[in-house]
């Protein structure tokens, strides 16, 4: 996808700029053209030299360089992406306001091309409520913000700020040239997510850890790529993706009720919803009170949305997830074959970086062949990919057979 492509490469004053080295690097291997826009601070943490020789162009810093004053409307129309990486805390505050005193900034504010940062900071700058909200206003504008990530941070302290790693970096750029060339155009997908609430009485209920991340990350990459997409989400925290259809529901029996609705139109459906197994048999009417005494809650099963699934139209592809804490191969090959899956994603819900709650997945991807590709810890939104690039290999196959 990046092949050819002329990528305008700001870098800002982060003491992460040293690793755009290595993006450069990764960058120009993918095939694109990378031109250099260097801060007067970014000077400081990365040496102008070593960036020409690997852009192969000459590095710009100054807004009016003698011979080239018009740089920043020139370097601004030739971008088909402007990517910022690392972008501070000061240089995103300069963006929301729409400052343009050097280089960078007034390309910034010149160039139509779509702008993609990636932030490095400490945690608490990124925590800073003029940060929140001057990335908000990005967002909103359409600029598209990759990660921080949580980790170890310049300060010695562990938390979210981190420079996203090139290859996550990369990967967001594939996705904004691949929403141009759209792979899942035509698509009618179905994607549930988080977990689900079963009444207890009117203030409590059972649930679990899952916070739906997994399942936004789904349908939020198939927007991406051209699809239609439906959401059916349990309660989560999360903002609703944008272009996707959303339906909230609480309880798996209203879980069902919604897939059921929606699966007829669907041409590929991703349970990644963790679907209460249990509901208490009877949901008190009023709230509960202590009796001083043992109690019990009777549980009954809730029902099986992907067993109990109506058929689909044809040629629907079904994706199903198995959240494991052992044997997760075995138990993951017995789901895909009893529910009649077309692909499985299995993850060890215990192992570093694979929880319900966290933002990165470690998963493997079982077909009904046999065949097992097995991906390393990754974010939830290169999971995604992964998962929605093995659905439309299917789909492909399934076209040509
Ligand atoms: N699932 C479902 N309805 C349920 C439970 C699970 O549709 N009531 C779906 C999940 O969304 C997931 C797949 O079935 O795609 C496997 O879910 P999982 O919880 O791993 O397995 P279970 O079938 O519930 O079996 P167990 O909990 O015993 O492992």
């Amino acid at each position: 996808m990046l092949s050819g492509k002329n990528i305008l490469l700001g870098i800002t004053g982060s003491i992460a700029a040293y690793k755009s080295l290595q993006l450069l690097r990764d960058l120009t291997a993918a095939g694109a053209e990378v031109h250099v826009v260097l801060t007067q601070n970014a000077k400081h943490f990365v040496p102008p030299l070593s960036l020409q020789v690997f852009s192969g162009h000459p590095v710009h810093t100054d807004l009016f360089e003698p011979g080239d004053e018009m740089a920043h409307i020139r370097l601004a129309r030739k971008a088909d992406l402007v990517l910022i990486a690392p972008v501070t805390a000061h240089f995103i505050a300069k963006m929301a306001l729409g400052l343009s005193d050097d280089l960078l900034s007034g390309i910034l504010l010149a160039t139509e091309a779509p702008v993609m940062i990636a932030p490095a900071m400490d945690a608490g700058m990124w925590a800073h409520p003029a940060i929140r909200d001057h990335v908000s206003l990005l967002q909103k504008r359409g600029i598209q913000i990759i990660g921080p990530e949580v980790g170890l941070l310049a300060s010695g302290k562990t938390g979210m700020g981190r420079f996203s790693a090139s290859e996550e970096i990369l990967k967001r750029l594939n996705a904004v040239f691949s929403a141009s060339r759209p792979l899942m155009k035509g698509e009618q997908v179905l994607v549930t997510a988080g977990p689900t609430e079963e009444a207890i009485d009117p203030v409590r209920f059972i649930s679990n850890r899952s916070s739906g991340k997994m399942g936004y990350a789904l349908a939020e990459t198939a927007v991406d790529w051209g699809a239609d997409v439906v959401l059916i989400s349990g309660p989560t925290c999360l903002s609703p993706p944008e272009g996707a259809h959303c339906v909230f529901v609480r309880s798996a029996e209203d879980m069902k009720k919604a897939v059921d609705d929606h699966l007829p139109k669907a041409s590929l459906l991703i349970m990644a919803a963790a679907v209460s197994d249990y509901r208490p048999k009877r949901a008190a009417q009023e709230k509960l009170k202590k009796t001083g005494k043992k109690t019990a809650i009777i549980l009954t099963e809730t029902p099986d949305i992907l067993s109990e699934r109506p058929e689909g139209p044809p040629g629907q592809i079904v994706v199903g997830f198995a959240a494991e804490t052992q044997n997760v191969i075995e138990n993951a090959r017995k789901k895909l074959k009893k529910k009649k899956l077309d692909l499985i994603v299995a993850n060890n819900v215990t192992q570093d970086g694979a929880g319900f709650d966290g933002d990165t997945n470690v998963i493997r991807l079982l077909h009904p062949t046999g065949k097992i590709d097995s991906h390393p810890k990754q974010s939830k939104r290169c999971a995604a990919e992964a998962i929605l690039a093995a659905a439309m290999e299917i789909r492909r196959r399934r076209v040509l057979q």
